[in-house]
């Protein structure tokens, strides 16, 4: 039997599955003169993949950069810190930053926030089982623009652990903002360690946010996909090209999406034209000099105790007490 679909009713395919907010969102974007997609929309199933394989990449230093100087530096952040911290891991993802500092931080608590809280869920119980000693939650929260952590989050040594230089994909007054909230939420005893890209020669810079296997050009263009799907919008991926370059006067690698022909795009609540060439801005990744970086921590309530960083200066780890208030 063949049920008529009533005409009102959009295909499957062009049905968006946001919510009113985020169709707000994505539409305002979209009808911008500069259009421009946040980058949190970079993050579906298949983009938090291809983010994983971009850590991978030889192009890519800044996880293996990072990870070098945990290695070589743990113990003396461990110093730094001192035991007892309750851990709070921001965007945790599979917890493996934070637990391979376990054995020399000794938290009292672990507490894992991010957007996905099943993925959190299995991080959580494969660490319970191996470091049964520390209290674990794993916190199901979109923290970039709020964060109020519940009654469950140990108050004493609040220790905010913020990795992978993900403070880059804010703005400057942004990350302060961001900071600042994170300030509100510990007590004098408390504290950040926080990673840091710097600047760097813009070669380098480009060559990581533009790889020769195209794993980057993916993911970016992959977020024309999760708009489709979230806004019903009928983006054709092949339509466009990533574009990831520096900004040295405003100190950024930025990625955008462009237009490789004129073409036109629908989405529930709109359509708009593309010239050729014509771009949308999709993602920023700042990067600092180390005492851009120190002064963005102090303006936000943070007094840098330790900078380390690799033998090159690519990237650096800090660790702020928070100033008391
Ligand atoms: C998550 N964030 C810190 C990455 C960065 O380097 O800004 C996201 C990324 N975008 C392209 N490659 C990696």
């Amino acid at each position: 039997m063949i049920i008529p679909m009533p005409t009102s009713c959009p295909p499957e395919s062009n049905r968006p599955h946001a919510s009113a907010a985020v169709l707000a969102e994505l539409d305002a974007g979209l009808r911008a003169d500069s259009a421009a997609i946040s980058p949190k929309f970079l993050y579906d199933a298949l983009g938090s993949r291809l983010f994983e394989a971009i850590c991978e990449l030889p192009e890519y230093y800044p996880t293996r950069t990072e990870a070098s100087i945990f290695a070589r530096h743990g113990h003396e952040m461990a110093r730094a810190i001192g035991p007892g911290a309750t851990l709070i891991d921001l965007g945790a993802g599979n917890c493996a930053k934070a637990a391979s500092l376990f054995p020399l931080l000794h938290p009292i608590q672990y507490v894992a926030i991010d957007i996905s809280a099943d993925f959190l869920r299995e991080a959580i119980e494969r660490l319970q089982q191996r470091f049964s000693h520390i209290e674990m939650t794993g916190l199901g929260l979109d923290f970039s623009s709020a964060l109020e952590l519940p009654g469950i989050v140990r108050q004493e040594k609040r220790l905010f652990f913020y990795p992978g230089s993900s403070i880059g994909n804010f703005t400057p007054a942004q990350a302060g903002a961001f900071l600042r909230r994170a300030r509100a939420q510990c007590d004098n005893d408390g504290g950040l360690l926080i990673g840091i890209d710097l600047v760097k020669d813009s070669a380098t810079l480009e060559a990581a946010y533009d790889d020769a296997l195209g794993v980057t050009a993916a993911f970016n263009l992959n977020l024309l996909r999760h708009v489709n799907h979230l806004a019903g919008a009928d983006f054709d991926v092949r339509q466009w090209r990533h574009r990831g370059r520096y900004n040295s006067a405003e100190s950024r690698i930025e990625m955008h999406l462009e237009a490789r022909e004129p073409l036109r795009v629908r989405w529930h609540g709109g359509a708009r034209e593309f010239a050729a060439g014509q771009r949308i801005h999709t993602e920023n990744s700042y990067k600092y000099r180390e005492s851009a970086a120190v002064g963005l921590l102090e303006q936000s309530g943070f007094q840098a105790t330790r900078v380390w960083t690799d033998p090159a200066g690519w990237f650096a780890v800090i660790h702020a007490r928070a100033i008391a208030s």
